[in-house]
């Protein structure tokens, strides 16, 4: 999936937000967390979304768990 397919996807998800959480999931990608969340990963280290954008790795390949560090591309990640 090339990086502006992504980023249009990613745009449309921010529209879709408004004020709200919302989770999706890209096609062969990470899932998009549009909102503001708290993500607090294995060792207890809490990083907090203000107002960006957070991918999730859902892949398993990521070196920067629990968020997409692209890793799924060069794997070739496909949804099951
Ligand atoms: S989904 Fe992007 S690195 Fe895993």
């Amino acid at each position: 999936m090339g990086k502006y397919i992504m980023s249009g996807m990613i745009r449309r998800i921010k529209e879709e937000a408004m004020g709200k959480t919302i989770i999706k999931a890209i096609p062969n990608g990470p899932l998009v967390v549009e909102g503001d969340i708290e993500v607090i990963d294995a060792k207890g280290v809490k990083t907090s979304s203000e107002g960006r954008t957070v991918l999730l790795c859902r892949c398993g390949q990521s070196k920067n768990k629990p968020f997409c560090d692209r890793s799924h591309v060069a794997c070739g990640f496909k949804d099951p």
